[in-house]
């Protein structure tokens, strides 16, 4: 966090809000995010299957303690940590990404009235915690990993099919209504160090901002194992010079670098937690280095996030059922790994 500061680059976590309550592994975890890092994300608490119970319905209780009710301070401000939200739009259609009752309503809405929802719960949310949140990811994931003939490859998702691609830019300039001085991100996996989705990407985010849609930057997950190569004059530093190009920031958003895990029984507590080959952990150290030069070269980058920090609680191994894991740079009992070191090297 000190050295980050004195750089001037937002470091941040992504953490589940019930990790942030001070009995989490015995305070452990608390105190290691407030220590290491000046910026939190939620995990999933802020993802419109969290917040968006009903037309017109909202849930706040758990961005509350974290952000404050109006007028009040949250758990972010007491330990002076900005807050990423994420996400507005999640332009998907699954159980993460769109509410149960929006997806078993959608043959009796209208265009109007599709439009109307949305634009009633950016609202609602960026408003009610407006002046308190750094950046939005206003749209996540729109799209689609296999080509379509949809403009920009976009995902065919509810809002996609209500509004076209025109739902991307009402949430930009919606979120901006709600609160003009946050960033806005579009946030999008699968483009680093570019290929076929980082065309389409870039294409989007010119259209976008020839739509006057008020776009800050790009959010670049990263999401990468311990064999990515990231060097200068390769797609990863080009594919930020064409972001530059547009006259766009970028933020890598959900950095992990995950290992292959050593195979053990869904049963066992540190399934996921230990490297396979121990030399992948410096492999790893190596590739997270990678990133944070590239981040540190550049101009147009607004921050490091990564997503989480402590083995303990990382998404990596139940997403890949146990075959990968160790992404982070501290480990299960929050010792710091040779990533630790490495990141700290570069900063
Ligand atoms: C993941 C969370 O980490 C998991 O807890 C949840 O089960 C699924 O979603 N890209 C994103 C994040 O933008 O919202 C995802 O988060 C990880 C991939």
């Amino acid at each position: 966090r000190d050295l980050a500061k004195k750089r001037r680059l937002p470091l941040g976590a992504a953490a589940p809000v019930f990790c942030l309550h001070d009995e989490a592994d015995g305070g452990k975890y608390t105190s290691t995010l407030a220590r290491e890092f000046d910026m939190v994300e939620l995990e999933n608490e802020l993802k419109p299957p969290a917040v968006w119970t009903g037309p017109h319905e909202y849930r706040f209780s758990d961005v509350d303690y974290v952000l404050g009710e109006p007028g009040k301070k949250g758990w972010a401000q007491q330990h002076k940590m900005k807050l990423r939200g994420h996400v507005l739009v999640y332009a998907s259609d699954n159980g993460y990404t769109l509410p149960q009752w929006l997806r078993s309503s959608e043959k009796d809405l209208t265009k109007e009235q599709a439009s109307g929802l949305l634009h009633d719960y950016i609202l609602a949310l960026a408003g009610r915690y407006r002046g308190k949140v750094a950046m939005w990811d206003v749209a996540n994931e729109a799209i689609d990993d296999r080509p379509n003939n949809n403009p920009f490859n976009l995902r065919d998702s509810l809002w996609f099919r209500k509004l076209g691609p025109e739902f991307l830019v009402l949430a930009f300039k919606w979120a901006h209504e709600a609160d003009p001085k946050a960033q806005l991100y579009y946030n999008e996996y699968g483009i680093e160090g570019g290929g076929p989705k980082a065309k389409h990407i870039l294409e989007l985010a010119k259209w976008l901002k020839d739509q006057g849609a008020p776009i800050t930057g790009l959010g670049l997950q990263y999401h990468i194992d311990c064999r990515t190569k990231i060097e200068p004059g390769d797609g990863h530093y080009g594919l930020i010079e064409e972001i530059r190009k547009l006259r766009l920031s970028y933020m890598i958003t959900e950095l992990d670098v995950a290992v292959p895990a050593k195979p053990l029984p869904a049963s066992d507590p540190n399934r996921g937690l230990v490297a396979n080959d121990p030399m992948d952990l410096d492999r790893q150290a190596h590739v997270y280095a990678s990133v944070f030069r590239m981040a540190l070269s550049s101009k147009n980058c607004r921050g490091v996030q990564l997503w989480g920090f402590t083995d303990r609680h990382s998404w990596i191994p139940g997403f890949s059922r146990g075959r990968n894991g160790a992404a982070l740079p501290f480990d299960g009992d929050y010792n710091p790994k040779p990533a630790y070191s490495a990141i700290a090297t570069e900063l």
